[in-house]
C-alpha cells in the first residue's frame, strides 16, 4: 500500500474523509499527537487499526467526536462530564463513561469494556474532518505499538507508511503529549497523566486525584515499557557519559534541549520529536531532570516508560 501524503485544503480533506467513510484509515493531526483514524462503527476498519499499529487487542481506543451533543450518542452523560466538558473541551482531556444503549460502536474499539473513553479534539483540521466524515472516529496515536508517539506527520511515515491509507499533515502538534484520561464511571480516577495537568481538574471538581496505577485496564500507556526508543534511556543525569547523547531542560549544554527556559509547556511540545530525533542518530539517551510539577508530572510518566526494561 502507498500511503497517501495529503495536507490541510479542501480536495484532500474531503478525500481523507471519504477514506475513512470507506473503512480506511487516516493519520491525522489532533492538539496532542497525531491519531490513526478509523469509523469506529466499522469493525473491520477498527481492526485494521490494531493490525496496521501491532496493538495487543485488548486496548481499547479512544473516540473522537466535534462536540459534546455527538458525545451524547454514545456514552451515559452526567454532571461531572458536563463540568469537564465546559472547561476542557475542546481540548487534550479524554473522559471516560459508561456505553450508552444502542450506541452503534464496533466492541472492539472498547475491547468488550462496558465504557466508552471519548475525547473532543481541539484542532481545526481534526474537527473539519470529523465533520467532513460524518462519522465517530477511533484514534490510538498513530505509532507502531510500543513506540515513540508522533507529534509530525513525518513521525506518522516513518513508523506507518505502507500500513494506512493516508497521513493528513498540517504541521506538528501544539500540546505534544497525549491527552490526560479521566475515569467517571463512576467514580472519578484518574487513568492516565497527559497534556491537561492533573492539578487544574482536581482544583476544578475539588477531587484528590492520587491514583496513579489503574488496577483494571492493561493499556500499553499504562503498561511499564512503552514510547520505548531503540537505544537504552536513562534518567534524572545531570550530565552525559561520551557514548550518550544528552536531552536537556534549563540552561545546559547538551545535544538537545526540551526548554532552555526551563518552560514545561515548551518541554511537552518538544518531548517526542527530540525523542524521535536522538533515536535516529542511534546512541543511548540520557535526560535531565524534569520538575513533577503541571505537565512535568506526564512528561515524567512518559520518560519514566521510555526508560523501563523491556
Ligand atoms: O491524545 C490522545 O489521547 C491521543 C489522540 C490521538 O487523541 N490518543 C491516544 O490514544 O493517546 P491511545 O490509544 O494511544 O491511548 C488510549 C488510552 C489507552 O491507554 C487505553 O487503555 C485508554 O485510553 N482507554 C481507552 N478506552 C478506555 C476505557 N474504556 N477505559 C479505560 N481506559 C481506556
Ligand atoms: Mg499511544
Amino acid at each position: 500500500m502507498q500511503t497517501l501524503h495529503l495536507h490541510a485544503n479542501d480536495a484532500d480533506l474531503a478525500r481523507a474523509a471519504g477514506l475513512l467513510q470507506s473503512g480506511d484509515l487516516v493519520a491525522f493531526p489532533t492538539e496532542t499527537v497525531y491519531g490513526l483514524g478509523a469509523d469506529a462503527r466499522n469493525g473491520k476498519a477498527v481492526a485494521s487499526v490494531y493490525e496496521a499499529k501491532g496493538r495487543p487487542s485488548f486496548n481499547p481506543l479512544i473516540v473522537h467526536v466535534p462536540d459534546v451533543a455527538s458525545a451524547q450518542k454514545y456514552v451515559m452523560w452526567n454532571e461531572t462530564a458536563q463540568l469537564l466538558a465546559d472547561q476542557f473541551w475542546p481540548g487534550a482531556l479524554t473522559i471516560v463513561l459508561p456505553l450508552r444503549e444502542g450506541h452503534g460502536l464496533s466492541s472492539l474499539v472498547t475491547a468488550g469494556l462496558e465504557t466508552l473513553a471519548i475525547r473532543v479534539p481541539n484542532h481545526p483540521t481534526a474537527q473539519r474532518l470529523l465533520e467532513l466524515a460524518n462519522a465517530p472516529i477511533a484514534a490510538p496515536s498513530a505509532n507502531p505499538s510500543g513506540r515513540i508517539s508522533p507529534t509530525t506527520a513525518q513521525h506518522v511515515l516513518d513508523g506507518l507508511f505502507g500500513k494506512i491509507a493516508a497521513v493528513l499533515d498540517d504541521g506538528a502538534c501544539t500540546v505534544g503529549l497525549e491527552s490526560t484520561i479521566l475515569g467517571l464511571a463512576p467514580d472519578v480516577a484518574l487513568l492516565r497523566h497527559g497534556g491537561v495537568a492533573v492539578e487544574t481538574i482536581e482544583k476544578m471538581l475539588s477531587v484528590g486525584l492520587s491514583q496513579e496505577t489503574p488496577k483494571t485496564i492493561t493499556a500499553p500507556g499504562q503498561m511499564e515499557s512503552h514510547y520505548a526508543p531503540n537505544e537504552v534511556v536513562r534518567l534524572n543525569v545531570s550530565s552525559a557519559m561520551s557514548d550518550e547523547l544528552f536531552l536537556g531542560f534549563g540552561p545546559m549544554q547538551c545535544d538537545l534541549n526540551l526548554s532552555e527556559n526551563a518552560d514545561l509547556i515548551v518541554a511537552a511540545a518538544n518531548l517526542f520529536d527530540h525523542l524521535h530525533q536522538l533515536d535516529k542518530i542511534g546512541k543511548p539517551i540520557a535526560i535531565a531532570p524534569i520538575p513533577q510539577t503541571g505537565l512535568g508530572r506526564a512528561i515524567n510518566d512518559r520518560l519514566r516508560r521510555a526508560a523501563a526494561p523491556r
